[in-house]
Parts: structure tokens; sequence; C-alpha cells
């Protein structure tokens, strides 16, 4: 076990090697029973499917360290769904649930001294993939696989804790109308990379923005992704919690959490519809949300020429902090969780 010597307060989203991971083969029909191993390089096949198809997903969920001193899991028996479903998309075999969360549980017990402490606001970013391996050369799918997690302490995805940021809508596409937007597939952030590149470097009447915001690919008229997260608005009568329904979006865990807490915490109307870029001033408040983006504030999202600010560029709307505090109680334990939320390891 190395020693650690972390400046718990003060991280960011950037990767530190931990100790040990969690590795998995399958072959012939089956995965094998898995291994924690310290070794944090692959050595694969350079016919590898997942080098030359994109046949890989991913999966990100995070790991609280609770004011009581034990550890919680958010709700990791949906990202082994998710992730089953990414595997399917791309003709793979994914771990059960019980496996999947079973190397969540060694991993996090293996490296639990990364374990930013509670207070801090950093928690233990969990990062299980799948990929293809073996010697192969045609387009098909692999005759092997590797599934693995890793784990890395962080802190804030975008700086600032609840901080607003301002986005950018792309003019280039995220996903296909009936493509790959909904699995946590690799090709997807390929393609994110160089919008959310020109996003970081774009400047418009002195603002700068911390992300690409993505319309829908059919009609480039409602807002579908906001860089790796997804949207969620508020009304103008602060009574609706609303977020973009679409194939093409990743169905976010936090997205349907936050549903579920405004719907039966906050008492608000919940809806999946449509955000038209053209019709923000409907709404009061925004956010992205995710597990790494927790819940980031929009102050404002830049549209051509138009920039339209929600409730303030410098400070989050009331709804947006009341889901914040109900969603980051919960899940460093300091809230009541609903039933099954909580997975302690
Ligand atoms: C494109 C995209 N949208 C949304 C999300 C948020 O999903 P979740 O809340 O499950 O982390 C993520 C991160 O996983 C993402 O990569």
């Amino acid at each position: 076990m190395r020693d650690v010597n972390i400046d718990w307060a003060n991280l960011g989203f950037s990767y530190i090697r931990t100790d040990l991971r969690f590795r998995s083969h399958w072959k012939d029909g089956a995965w094998d029973a898995g291994q924690l191993t310290e070794d944090n390089v692959l050595h694969i096949a350079e016919g590898s499917t997942a080098l030359h198809y994109g046949q890989q997903c991913f999966e990100g969920l995070k790991a609280y360290r609770a004011q009581d001193g034990s550890i919680n899991l958010f709700r990791p028996d949906q990202n082994a769904a998710r992730m089953q479903m990414s595997c399917e998309r791309l003709l793979m075999p994914a771990p059960s649930t019980e496996m999947f969360i079973e190397a969540c549980r060694q991993v996090v017990k293996a490296n639990e001294h990364f374990l930013p402490p509670f207070g801090t606001g950093g928690s233990l970013y969990l990062r299980p993939f799948v990929i293809g391996v073996g010697d192969n050369i045609g387009v098909r799918t692999a005759p092997e696989f590797i599934f693995s997690v890793f784990c890395t302490p962080v802190g804030p995805y975008f700086k600032g804790g609840l901080a607003p940021h301002n986005f950018i809508v792309s003019e280039f596409d995220r996903a296909a109308p009936n493509g790959t937007g909904a699995a946590k597939v690799g090709g997807n952030y390929a393609a994110s990379l160089l919008p959310g590149a020109q996003a970081k470097e774009a400047q418009a009447q002195g603002r700068q923005f911390a992300d690409a915001i993505y319309l829908d690919p059919a009609t480039h008229t409602k807002i579908e992704e906001v860089g790796a997260a997804n949207l969620f608005v508020i009304t103008k009568d602060g009574r609706t919690f609303v977020t973009p329904k679409s194939p093409s979006i990743l169905p976010s865990i936090t997205k349907y959490s936050l549903l579920h807490i405004a719907e039966h915490r906050l008492g608000l109307n919940v809806e999946e519809g449509d955000v038209y870029i053209n019709q923000l001033d409907r709404y009061s408040e925004a956010g992205a949300c995710g597990t790494a983006a927790v819940i980031t504030p929009i102050g404002g999202i830049q549209h051509g020429d138009h920039f339209h600010v929600f409730h303030s560029e410098t400070e989050a709307g009331p709804v947006t902090r009341r889901l914040y505090d109900e969603l980051t109680g919960i899940q460093f334990g300091t809230v009541e969780a609903p039933e099954g939320w909580i997975v302690k390891v």
C-alpha cells in the first residue's frame, strides 16, 4: 500500500494512479473470476477491435466517504444496467450486475486510502470498461474481451462547486439520430473532442465557455447534451423540472435521480420533453448534471450571435441549489436515500 499525500480539498478531475484495479477476461463464452492487479498498463493484441473499430464501452460512478466513516456507492446497479445496454449495442458480452458491483466493491476496498475524507467534497471515481481484444483484422466482434475497473480520487469536473458556467452551442452533432448516442461508447467521446476544444477556445463578447452544447442531430432545434452531461431546466414559475428526451442522449443516472428528487422531495412537476434552443426564455434556471459534473449551474448559453442568461452568470438559482443539496446529501449519507440508491462497500 502506497502512502498517499494528496491535497484533498483541491483535487481536480485528473488521473492519479491508485494501487489496485480489477481485471477479468472473457474467452470461450465466459468471464473468468477476475483479480486485482497492480499493473495499470494493458498488453493487448495489435488487431484488437477496441483499437480499430471502437468496440469498447465504459462507465463512471463514484464512491463517497460518509460522515459515519462508511463508504457509499451511488446506484451502481444502474451503471451495471447501462453497461449491459452499451455492450448489447456493440455486440460485446457484459458483466452481470453482481459481477459489476462486486468488482467496484473490491476496487474501492483495495484503494480505500485514496478515498477523499468526508467534508472535502472529493470522491473516488470508478471507471469500469469493457474492450474487445484478441487477434483479428476484419470488422467483426472480437474473439476475447477484457472487463476492468480502476479508480482515481477526484474533485469537481467543472471548477468552483456551484459556480455557474457558460456553454456554447456546437455546429457539430454528438451522435446520429439512430446511432450510438444512448450508449456509453468511446466513439461518441472521440467525436466530441474537436467540438469540446472549439468551445473552450471560443470567445464571444469577452465570455469564455466551459464546453459545447449539442442540439438534436435530426432538426438542430432542441438541446440534447451539455458536454458530457445531461441538461435540466426549471420553468419560469419555478414549478416544473424539464429534461430533454431523445434516443440519442446518454440516459444519465444523475438526471433520473434528479427527476425523482424534484418530484418526490421538492414537490415539483417533472417532464421529459423538448427544450427548444430558441425558447430558452421559458426557463428561469438551467443546469448540467452527471456523475462527474454533479450539478453545474448554467449561467448562459451562446447560440450564434445570441447569449441567453438564465438565473445569473455568477450565482446558482434557488431550485438548482435545493436539487444539489438533496443529491449530494444522499450521496454523502447526510440525507436519507430512496430505497436501494446507496450500496455500502
Ligand atoms: C455524454 C454524457 N451525458 C451524460 C452523462 C451523465 O450521466 P451520469 O449521470 O450517469 O453520470 C455522462 C456521464 O456519464 C456523459 O458522458
